[in-house]
């Protein structure tokens, strides 16, 4: 089978508290995305790794140079949610030549800190996998049930993980998976996994560290600085 990666990239970042869309937020000199792409075009297993823009993007070329060549796909078809955007990138691998069978890596544009060791140890845990699976971390701080600004429950953390990206299954499930997205439902998908796992299956979980965060809120976009800086 072949190996692709999938990089939604078509939101517009509201909880970023910037006026541009967060992907493009420049982290350590460069748009965030940036950092993303390079790594995944990093691990030389993946065939393609392609980014699923907004149809009104104007930005990707003049942000990102850098991401050229014959393994560097862009399609300009993203939706109203990730999932949306997701499923629309299945679509445009199909018409590049993916079959059922082949491997899709999703992973979030606003986790830009992702190292290609943690993509490579997900495809060698994953690939004889039934189902495929996802970076992950286990969850670290006391989790609260809670009714407005009152907690009223206790959640237990042991068995409880925060899921991360990439995250990988074959074309066929995961087109199966999200199929109701593209008929205007199940819009509140947030993660791949989620759509897999409604359809009875159990998604691999593959620790990664807590550093293959998303960058949501301001304050995320300092500490990846200082991340990136201090790998450099
Ligand atoms: O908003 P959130 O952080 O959950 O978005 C996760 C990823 O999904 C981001 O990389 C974002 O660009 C992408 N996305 C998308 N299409 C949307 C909304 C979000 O590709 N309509």
């Amino acid at each position: 089978p072949r190996f692709y990666a999938l990089v939604p990239a078509a939101g517009s970042g509201s909880r970023s508290g910037a006026a541009i869309p967060k992907q493009y937020v420049s982290v350590a000199g460069r748009a965030m995305m940036g950092h993303t792409l390079d790594a995944l075009l990093a691990v030389p297993e993946l065939d393609a790794v392609l980014v699923v823009l907004s149809p009104q993007d104007d930005c990707f070329e003049s942000a990102v140079p850098q991401f050229q060549g014959a393994r560097a796909w862009v399609a300009r078809c993203g939706g109203a949610s990730r999932a949306e955007s997701v499923a629309q990138g299945l679509r445009e691998l199909q018409a590049r030549g993916a079959q059922p069978h082949d491997w899709v890596l999703v992973h979030d544009a606003a986790r830009c800190l992702l190292q290609p060791a943690w993509v490579q140890q997900l495809m060698a845990q994953c690939r004889d996998d039934e189902v495929g699976g996802l970076l992950a971390t286990p969850v670290a701080d006391t989790l609260k049930q809670a009714q407005g600004q009152r907690a009223v429950a206790t959640v237990d953390r042991a068995n409880k993980w925060a899921a991360q990206t990439p995250q990988m299954f074959r074309w066929g499930l995961l087109m199966a998976a999200l199929a109701p997205v593209l008929q205007g439902e199940a819009a509140h998908i947030t993660d791949e996994a989620s759509a897999v796992e409604a359809l009875g299956h159990t998604p691999r979980l593959v620790e990664a560290p807590f550093e293959n965060f998303k960058l949501t809120y301001p304050a995320d976009f300092a500490l990846a600085e200082r991340l990136l800086r201090s790998r450099a």
